[in-house]
């Protein structure tokens, strides 16, 4: 049995064997632009395509239902649009890592092929259907306008450079990475590798990632509907401000992957921009080259969402209380290096680790520890001097400035030579999202036990771009030598949202 259907143009037939469309397009048709972030869940638009014209997420999509008809992915949309949404994309930095691009690439030509006129509210509704971890929506809207624009000139080396300093691992700028060809790891496997998945604390290998997942016997985690809770104490004392958070997820897109052939060293798993620091103790590339040379042939090691949220690193929980002089105590879920990056920002507070059953923590992703630190100590001084904004100096040497100034956030930021501001600019406006989304909903469930109960894309509490206040950056004119910015404003964000929802003790605020 065979199924026959038009994908970017050509006819193709493929074996009837109850794959996915997204099964057969990225592991039989080796189209790759098209993206896994959380097969067989459904919910983060990466694998986005159009079926006869309308947006379809393909890993959801059994490939029988698109028998005679017309599947387009990015590859094979008009080559002039898909040129006008790249250099759209790029001139608005609108794409970061660029592993949720494609897809919404795809999302945004469906609608614009009914509705060219549609209006913000309309994409923003659209871009319901997706998940971008690092941008925080509003270039993305911005890009929707700017399609058919001339590009204008820019050095995209100088903004790669940019984008690698606020990313922290190197990075591609420009209209490839738009389009989904930033060098991710999985991209470049060759299409008759063998496929590694997670089984329990071990590995399986099948020959598809079907059949892969077939022999793990994966069953699928769900969200739950228990409480966060806040595992770790308040510090004994009577303090002018208090915060418990819980542990939260990074919510990088691109799962953790790799592959090697024998003899030869794995591909990258950093991808294009290292998921805020938690991809840099991904164990994917070693377990790819252990396979290879056991198989003697090519091996990818694919892990779902589901293996990335319940092995990948999490920001450790901390329970503080300050008073307004800067004094007082923090703790925080052990976490090699977190007393010193909390000491390199706070070091009048007295730093407690506290031994917690609880998925891996690292210090290694964006903030862990100083931020929480800072923000308490900046929150507490503003509080007594009743001001609504927050400045907050990274140890980076970055320093932003941050209030909201009605429903929108004001953000300035001083990261040096601004290099390409376009770049910087969105980063800040991602940090923004990421310091904002995390203090009113970011949290995962974890049991007493330490095990961890939110398992799907959509259960990490990211914040959606209708539900997303207006961001503006101002940024300082320096020659001085370039420093990370974003860091700082991830920090003043999350310290000015905290300071509008009156300090809640808890976060996320809004439960
Ligand atoms: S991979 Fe299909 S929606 Fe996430
Ligand atoms: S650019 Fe959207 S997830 Fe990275």
């Amino acid at each position: 049995m065979t199924i026959e259907f038009e994908c970017d143009g050509t006819q193709v037939v493929v074996p009837d064997q109850g794959h996915t469309l997204l099964e057969v397009l990225r592991d039989e048709l080796g189209v790759r632009s098209v993206k896994d972030g959380c097969s067989p869940q459904g919910q983060c638009g990466c694998c986005t395509v159009l079926v006869d014209g309308q947006a379809r997420v393909a890993c959801v999509t059994p490939v029988r239902r698109v028998r005679g008809r017309s599947v387009t992915t990015l590859a094979g949309l008009d080559a002039d649009e898909r040129n006008k949404w790249a250099e759209a994309f790029t001139a608005c930095g609108a794409s970061q890592c660029g592993f949720c691009t494609p897809g919404i690439i795809m999302r945004f030509a469906g609608l614009r092929a009914k509705e060219p006129d549609a209006d913000t509210e309309r994409v923003e509704r659209a871009l319901a259907a997706h998940l971008c971890r690092c941008t925080g929506w509003q270039t993305i809207v911005e890009a929707w306008d700017a399609f058919g624009a001339a590009p204008a000139d820019r050095d995209l080396e100088a903004a790669a450079r940019r984008a690698e300093i606020e990313g922290g691992v190197a990075q591609q700028v420009g209209p490839e990475a738009t389009l989904g060809e930033g060098g991710f790891a999985d991209d470049g496997s060759p299409l008759d590798a063998k496929v590694a998945v997670r089984a329990g604390d071990d590995w399986v290998v099948g020959d598809s990632l079907a059949a892969a997942r077939e022999a793990a016997g994966k069953v699928q985690g769900r969200r739950t509907t228990a409480e966060l809770n806040h595992p770790i104490g308040l510090p004994d004392g009577d303090w002018d401000l208090t915060l418990q958070t819980t542990w939260v997820e990074p919510g990088y897109l691109e799962t953790d992957a790799s592959w090697a052939a024998p003899e030869q060293p794995a591909a990258s798993s950093l991808g294009n921009g290292g998921a805020f620091g938690a991809k840099l103790d991904s164990p994917v590339g070693e377990v790819a080259v252990q396979l290879a040379t056991q198989h003697a042939q090519p091996v990818r090691v694919l892990m779902s969402r589901e293996d990335t949220v319940r092995l990948g690193p999490k920001r450790p929980p901390v329970a503080g209380g300050v008073n307004a002089d800067g004094t007082g105590t923090i703790r925080v879920a052990a976490t090699p290096g977190v007393v010193e990056a909390i000491g390199s920002v706070a070091p009048n507070l007295t730093v407690e680790e506290v031994a917690i059953p609880g998925p891996n923590t690292s210090v290694d992703i964006r903030g862990a520890g100083w931020v929480e630190a800072a923000v308490l100590l900046a929150v507490a001084r503003a509080k007594a001097e009743g001001s609504g904004t927050i400045s907050i100096s990274a140890p980076s040497g970055g320093t932003a400035t941050a209030a909201f100034d009605g429903d929108s956030i004001r953000v300035t930021v001083d990261a040096g030579d601004p290099i390409d501001p376009i770049i910087l600019r969105s980063y800040c406006i991602g940090a923004a999202h990421m310091g904002y989304s995390w203090v009113t909903s970011e949290g995962l469930v974890v049991d007493d036990e330490g095990h961890i109960h939110d398992l799907t894309v959509r259960s990490f509490g990211i914040v959606r771009a209708s539900d997303m206040p207006p961001v503006t950056v101002e940024i300082a004119e320096s020659s001085e030598p370039s420093v990370n910015g974003s860091d700082a404003v991830f920090a003043a964000v999350a310290a000015v949202t905290w300071l509008r929802a009156d300090c809640l003790p808890t976060w996320p605020v809004a439960q």
